[in-house]
């Protein structure tokens, strides 16, 4: 049976595929992996015949019944509205177990063949939803069973951990796979608002043209978070702000905001688009960072005392080519903070607004010309500016535009972002997946920073981060807080 969410096209079911899900009682298979593939299995986007291979090392306490009922619970506890429905069983035939411990991967390598054998699939799709540690010796044991022959690798941050280490990781990657079969996640490129960047831009008239130095003065990405580190102590002090988020994510979403109209919206022409930009990014160094570390993170359990990792960072980023000279590029995300967002806006250069001496004019008339692009899931966009209030004065005052997604369209075939990701990467479409050359360019223009980083300033939990945070955008301001 299918679910009401089935979009109705051809052409949108992979052909026959095995996936193997390493790491499969970790917490990203629990949270967004299955319950992901099980939506897609109701919205009829998974292939007519397909196995998914849960598998973890021999250590962990886990067998083909335990997968199946670790796999129910997580669809009840971490799937989307529907839950699991009566088809979960029809679901469930397709889950089976291996565990596979490194380097020998014989066991997995004929449950593999047999699976194949049974869904007629050519391809083997890896998923490596494990412990950075445990990247390399898996890659390996894939390249030396025979496995990683044909296959496809999906790979999931960090990328390393600066710049020699993310060149280890794709030699490593390379070894056993070429670069047109990896997949390197970053789920927020899988947003359909992040997406909708490139719609916004390239299939309109109104905005691209003014898309540039010309007409904009500055750009903001923010994303606070509200959650702390929640007990991941150990993993945060090794990763921290400007790793978990910025090198990932954020600068990831500022190549498509301030990418060059590619040529097509495929994974060449989009990455070749990122490139130029990542190209163009003046290396980061503290002069232009503010790293804050929240009000009680000395005391979470797992992080060092005296530790100087930051669970906040503010950057203003410049990209030196002809389109963005001149335009500083606000970015901020931390843990902790006052509102669960993810905004980017665009300020635009504002007039003089010397000739409506006398009239009421808003105190900061420039933050009113913006264009508010709202990035969570469903997401919106707002146009800001300003207006005449009615009466016989010319007095003006700040009106919106604003367009909603969840308002404005039927949602019925919004993927999340996993599941958006997880259905391309079945297809064989590495459009919205990140190439081994990017990811290299953005560690190496965060090297000076990450060798020689600001201290960390104390925030209070709830704010916006500390002072300095704001006297960085000076003369301009954060859209939120
Ligand atoms: C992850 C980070 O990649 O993204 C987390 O490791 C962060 O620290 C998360 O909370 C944010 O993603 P989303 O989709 O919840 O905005």
């Amino acid at each position: 049976m299918q679910a009401s969410t089935k979009q109705e096209s051809e052409g949108l079911r992979p052909d026959s595929a095995v996936l193997v899900l390493f790491g499969a009682s970790g917490d990203l298979a629990k949270r967004k992996l299955i319950p992901g593939l099980y939506h897609l299995y109701r919205a009829g986007l998974m292939p007519e015949k397909f196995r998914i291979i849960g598998s973890a090392p021999a250590g962990i306490a886990m067998d083909a019944d335990g997968f199946v009922e670790m796999a129910r619970t997580s669809v009840a506890t971490f799937g989307r509205r529907e839950g699991a429905g009566s088809d979960f069983e029809e679901f469930a035939k397709s889950l089976s177990y291996c565990s596979a411990s490194t380097p020998d991967f014989s066991g997995l390598a004929s449950a593999v063949q047999d699976a194949r054998e049974e869904t007629g699939a050519k391809a083997a799709v890896f998923y490596l939803a494990v412990p950075p540690p445990a990247f390399v010796p898996v890659i390996t044991a894939l390249g030396a069973s025979g496995l990683a022959k044909g296959s496809r690798l999906i790979i999931e941050k960090p990328f390393g951990y600066d710049l020699k280490s993310a060149k280890e990781l794709n030699r490593a990657i390379h070894g056993a796979f070429s670069e047109d079969e990896v997949y390197r996640i970053d789920h927020f490129l899988g947003k359909e608002a992040v997406q909708n960047i490139l719609a916004l831009r390239f299939a309109n008239g109104i905005f691209e043209p003014a898309w540039n130095r010309s007409f904009l003065e500055y750009v903001q990405l923010d994303v606070p978070e509200t959650l702390t580190i929640e007990g991941r102590g150990a993993f945060y002090e090794e990763t921290g702000a400007y790793r978990d988020m910025i090198v990932t994510h954020l600068l990831q979403v500022l190549g498509f905001l301030a990418m060059e109209p590619p040529g097509r919206l495929d994974a060449r022409s989009l990455n070749a688009a990122k490139n130029h930009v990542f190209a163009a990014l003046r290396p980061l160094t503290k002069e232009d960072v503010v790293f804050g570390q929240y009000e009680g993170y000395l005391q979470e359990p797992g992080v060092a005392a005296g530790s100087r990792t930051e669970t906040l960072v503010a950057a203003r980023v410049w990209i030196d080519n002809d389109r963005w000279s001149g335009v500083p590029f606000f970015l901020r995300t931390g843990k902790a903070m006052g509102a669960e967002k993810s905004v980017a806006t665009l300020g635009f250069r504002v007039p003089d607004l010397g000739r409506f001496e006398g009239a009421k004019v808003p105190d900061r008339g420039g933050a009113c010309n913006q264009l508010v692009l709202d990035l969570g899931d469903p997401g919106s966009i707002e146009v800001s500016f300003l207006a005449k209030t009615p009466g016989v004065t010319m007095d003006v005052a700040a009106a919106e535009l604003t367009f909603s997604y969840a308002e404005s369209f039927n949602m019925r075939y919004e993927l999340a972002a996993y599941e958006r990701l997880l259905h391309d990467a079945l297809l064989g479409d590495r459009t919205l997946f990140n190439a081994a050359e990017g990811i290299e360019r953005l560690w190496e223009a965060s090297a000076p920073l990450l060798e020689d980083p600001p201290r960390p300033i104390t925030y209070a939990k709830g704010s916006f981060g500390p002072g300095e945070v704001n006297d960085l955008i000076d003369p301009y301001a954060w859209k939120l807080g």
